[in-house]
């Protein structure tokens, strides 16, 4: 068992109240610190994270630990994840057009079953938001991916616009561009992943990209339709698949 299953998620379980409540202001004590006093991470950084160098797609990832999509949906803590150790950092997911997401509570801790239930729809600023953000700081120390999505009012119809938009924005400031097509909290998104709306998707964001593009899949998939999604995304230029997203299968709590 690790230092943060031991000692550290313990402590912000008992610091109670409402988890989105804390996640932010843990977010924003990380930001602070990292910015200002990087050295006081260190030590956490020296603990966990001895990992070698991996080379996916190639990217030269720090490690193998990364941290995953919606723990920094705004990028506002950039220099906090290099700083505890994390091999690569995923942010977003961001829209093309800012959305205040799902209404509040949304998030759920289940500390019997050892986890959260995630509710929160693509809260972001927006995709123009992080843009301008990233264009005022220097580059991550390491690699930098960004994860982007369909805004909630958008016609899944008009969702390759919607997406190309945020990829145009956001591609210049990315080490890899994650293209979120299972998030269980967006009506309708996950329908993105079937064989011809995904085709139609990837092959207008491939056509765009300077950048590598890799399709986030749902861990619900029946294995038809991960062979499916294998074929779209070999028949383009798709760099990797990232597994998994959120599951909506409660059979384990
Ligand atoms: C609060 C919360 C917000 C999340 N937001 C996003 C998101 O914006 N984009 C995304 O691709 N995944 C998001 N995820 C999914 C995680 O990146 C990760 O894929 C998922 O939590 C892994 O599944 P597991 O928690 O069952 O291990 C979110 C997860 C949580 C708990």
């Amino acid at each position: 068992m690790s230092l943060y299953e031991k000692t550290l998620r313990p402590a912000l379980f008992r610091l109670g109240g409402d988890p989105e409540t804390v996640h932010v202001r843990t977010l924003g004590a990380l930001a602070k610190l990292s910015r200002r006093t990087p050295v006081a991470l260190a030590p956490v950084k020296a603990r966990f994270f001895r990992g070698d160098p991996v080379v996916v797609a190639g990217i030269r990832f720090a490690n193998r630990v990364g941290l995953a999509a919606g723990m920094d949906k705004d990028g506002v803590a950039l220099d906090g994840w290099p700083a505890l150790g994390f091999g690569f950092a995923e942010i977003g997911t961001v829209t093309a057009k800012p959305q205040p997401g799902n209404d509040k509570p949304r998030l759920f801790r289940l500390p019997a079953s050892g986890a959260i239930i995630n509710r929160m729809g693509f809260n972001n600023a927006g995709a123009q938001a992080l843009a301008d953000r990233l264009e005022k700081r220097r580059r991550s120390v390491v690699p930098l991916g960004i994860s982007i999505g369909k805004s909630k009012v958008t016609p899944l119809a008009d969702a390759t616009q919607d997406y190309l938009t945020s990829l145009r924005l956001l591609q210049r400031y990315a080490d890899y561009v994650a293209i979120n097509v299972s998030s269980p909290n967006t009506p309708g998104l996950r329908s993105l992943a079937g064989k011809a709306e995904l085709n139609e998707l990837v092959s207008a964001l491939v056509e765009e990209s300077t950048t590598p593009l890799f399709v986030k899949v749902a861990p619900d998939l029946t294995n038809v339709a991960i062979g499916e999604l294998i074929g779209v995304c070999l028949a383009h230029r798709v760099a990797g698949i990232i597994a998994t997203n959120t599951t909506i299968d409660r059979a384990a709590l």
